[in-house]
């Protein structure tokens, strides 16, 4: 399975506290059956800045440590993004890291209002070739109480990332309810653990994609977590 949102990489953001700590969920992720994590440190939340060098350079070094300690994964490079006033034109001047720096798809974190000027830029986002990855909206309350606008957002391209603990009920009565109303209307594309530590959040998905299979049937679960996000990485249309 490819896990596309993972905050794995130690020391850039609220995720992995340590190497160590990044190594063991790595474990976990490999005993879960994941081959490949895409790191996706926060950038650009207020909190956190992440450039795409760092991480570039971050996730060579990390998987030098993983082939060192024999852990059979291998580590991409991304961002979790949200959404900022320059994000177009930071994109223009090449200062973004997309999804395994391929310039096709981003994921984006929405905001709790979502207004005309997140539809534009989106749309400007699609004109300049990048498919937007809607980030966990069943975690965002604005989407979980109108789901017609995910639907949206989806008509018009975009594709939609749901959180594995939010299938499992492990983020809430609310995320469970809204993931799998989203999963009975086929607004899902991708589920992926959003990894953050070894307990809090661990980076499992297997248990997700049984739940999910009991909606969409057991071969769309597994192209979830596999052929789509694996297109995704391969810069093809997925
Ligand atoms: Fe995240």
């Amino acid at each position: 399975m490819i896990d596309l949102h993972s905050h794995i990489l130690p020391e850039l953001d609220d995720g992995a506290k340590t190497v160590e700590e990044a190594l063991q969920m790595c474990r976990i992720a490999e005993a879960d059956g994941i081959t490949t994590i895409v790191a996706t440190p926060h950038s650009m939340n207020g909190i956190y800045l992440n450039k795409k060098e760092t991480v570039c350079r971050k996730v060579d070094e990390f998987n030098n440590t993983l082939k060192k300690e024999e852990i059979n994964i291998n580590v991409l490079p991304g961002l979790d993004l949200h959404l900022y006033p320059e994000l177009i034109l930071h994109l223009k001047e090449g200062k973004i890291l997309t999804l395994n720096n391929h310039g096709c798809y981003l994921i984006i974190e929405f905001p709790e209002v979502i207004s005309s000027h997140i539809e534009s830029v989106c749309f400007n986002l699609q004109v300049l070739g990048v498919i937007p990855v809607i980030s966990h909206p069943e975690r965002n309350y604005f989407f979980r109480k109108n789901p017609q606008v995910l639907q949206g957002f989806v008509n018009r391209g975009a594709l939609v990332q749901v959180t594995a603990m939010s299938i499992t009920g492990e983020f809430g009565k609310e995320a469970e309810k809204a993931v799998k109303n989203f999963l009975k209307k086929n607004l899902v594309h991708i589920i992926a653990t959003d990894a953050h530590s070894i307990d809090r959040r661990p980076p499992l998905l297997s248990s997700a994609v049984k739940v999910a299979a009991k909606i969409v049937g057991k071969e769309q679960a597994w192209r979830m977590v596999t052929t789509i996000p694996e297109k995704i990485i391969n810069q093809k249309r997925a």
